[in-house]
């Protein structure tokens, strides 16, 4: 019955895809029998949507605006998933890629206990205020906007926000000072660590509305009032070249005293709110790890967690360490330690390296290098993969691929999930449920259906296939991939696995 449901249920072609290599130039077989494979599986969904995938819910939702995290999914999507999961107080779901703490925060709110991993400190400091809620006094919070308010910098006072080369005369000057001091009063006031960190969330998402930047996947994007466009186009008028856009990326640099209290008392009412709403009662955890998690999961122990609702990045070249320049630096986070964060990512980027020697030692360092062996030798074996890379490589020679660590991203991000995946298996309860959302992507006309490959992957570990939903509306391809390749819809969605 379930399974002529799903018959009834299954998709239109649209979302099936029948070619994967544009004009047929690479070997396709395995992608197109992994489509006719799962295709059963796939479920076009109106119960989630592009909104909710994404920040955009969270964006007016109380709670969860407190960080403008772009890259997050909705509150929404976490209760739909933990309903679907049968998830109960007491229980343990987890978070491999916590971002904002969404997962985490809803979790707290159903008295249900989660463990998280993020490499940034910016989840920290999101996780630590937003987790803090009902425990803040309003007089104190009251009593610190006050202070803000009143807070003048004195012209003795020189110092300057600190900065690394990507983010260099990112503010203008009134903001660089008002920023500068605050950290250092913030650093000294008597407030609680607490209502402190608070502040510190609260400044970190100003930054953007108050420099010349705007965020914008790879890198940042500058306005032309800013010192750094200015001097750039000067250097390039000398030598007769061709002068960077005089385009405004944003319309207003907000005044950051302004905007940092707006933040706070924005807070302020949630806090209130919340702290009036009968709310569950019992006692959670939320137990964040700020280490990559590729080498925190072999450490956690078996069969602990219930379920696992995530978001890792895609693999679409996005770099969270370039995009949060500001909030890292302004985090006391130096040029260094930001391009090893860079290195500790998935590899999401054509600058990561690969992880698999480190991660062998890492096995072998825990006693488990039988483990790394076993997992790596099944992702070798994985056909669809195989396919894959030799069709990227066949592209790169073609010169197809407008940039040659595609090849290694792409290699570096399906290994690593897979040991994710493996990992995932081993650490979830019998009748556990496993949700990661992602989108499918194309490299040099070839389609990487990430929703399938990463389920056979998942399979391969010992996962059941329980839903692959996909969105009713789905995702274009770069301008690029286009006028070389055509146009192909790509599927976003959310996969659903199960441990029985
Ligand atoms: C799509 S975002 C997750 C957003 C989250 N669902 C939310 O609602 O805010 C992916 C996150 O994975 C993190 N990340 C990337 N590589 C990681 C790694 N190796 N270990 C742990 N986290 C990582 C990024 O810093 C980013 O915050």
């Amino acid at each position: 019955m379930m399974e002529q449901l799903k018959l009834i249920n299954a998709p239109t072609n649209n979302y099936i895809i029948e070619n994967f290599s544009a004009n047929n130039f690479c070997e396709q077989t395995e992608r197109q029998n992994l489509e006719k494979k799962y295709a059963k599986f796939l479920e076009v969904t109106e119960k989630f949507n592009r909104q909710s995938v994404s920040y955009q819910l969270n964006k007016k939702n109380i709670l969860h605006s407190w960080l403008k995290y772009k890259e997050g999914f909705s509150a929404d999507l976490v209760n739909i998933l933990l309903d679907e999961m049968g998830a109960k107080s007491g229980d343990w779901v987890m978070d491999p890629f916590i971002g904002s703490g969404t997962t985490a925060l809803v979790c707290q709110m159903r008295g249900i206990n989660t463990i998280g991993y993020d490499i940034m400190p910016i989840s920290a400091v999101a996780i630590k205020a937003k987790a803090a809620v009902m425990r803040y006094n309003l007089n104190e919070i009251q009593q610190l906007i006050k202070s803000v308010s009143n807070l003048v910098v004195p012209d003795s006072y020189q110092k300057k926000t600190p900065h690394i080369s990507i983010t260099d005369s990112a503010y203008p000057q009134k903001n660089e000072l008002f920023l500068a001091y605050i950290h250092d009063w913030n650093e000294q006031s008597i407030y609680s660590s607490e209502v402190k960190n608070l502040l510190t969330l609260c400044i970190i998402n100003s930054l953007e509305r108050c420099s010349y930047t705007i965020k914008s996947g790879q890198y940042l994007r500058w306005d032309c009032r800013s010192k750094k466009v200015q001097d750039t186009n000067k250097v390039r008028e000398s030598k007769g070249q061709k002068l960077l856009p005089k385009n405004f990326v944003r319309k207003e640099i907000l005044d950051s005293k302004q905007i940092i209290l707006e933040e706070l008392s924005h807070a302020l009412i949630d806090i209130e709110l919340l702290q009036k709403a009968p709310i569950n009662t019992t006692h959670t955890e939320i137990n964040f790890i700020q280490r990559s998690v590729l080498y925190e999961l072999p450490l956690v122990e078996d069969n602990k967690i219930k379920g696992v609702i995530t978001s890792p990045p895609y693999c679409n070249r996005y770099d969270y360490t370039r995009t949060y320049a500001l909030e890292l630096v302004y985090l006391g986070i130096n040029e260094n330690t930001i391009k090893k964060m860079r290195q500790e990512l998935l590899s999401c980027t054509v600058e990561n390296k690969s992880k698999i020697d480190k991660l062998r030692d890492h096995y072998s360092s825990i006693g488990q290098i039988d483990r790394f062996i076993d997992i790596y030798k099944r992702i070798k074996e994985n056909k669809i993969f195989a396919e894959i890379m030799t069709a990227l490589a066949k592209r790169k020679e073609n010169g197809d691929l407008n940039n040659n660590g595609i090849i290694r991203m792409v290699e570096g991000y399906f290994t690593e999930l897979a040991f994710i995946y493996a990992e995932l298996y081993r650490i979830c309860k019998t009748g556990a449920m496993v949700a990661f959302v992602n989108d499918n992507v194309r490299y040099g006309g070839e389609i990487i259906p990430v929703d399938f490959l990463c389920t056979s992957f998942a399979e391969q570990f010992g996962f059941k296939v329980k839903t692959i939903y996909t969105l009713k509306q789905q995702k274009g391809n770069s301008s690029q991939q286009m006028a070389k390749f055509g146009r192909v819809a790509l599927r976003k969605g959310i996969t659903v696995w199960t441990k029985e």
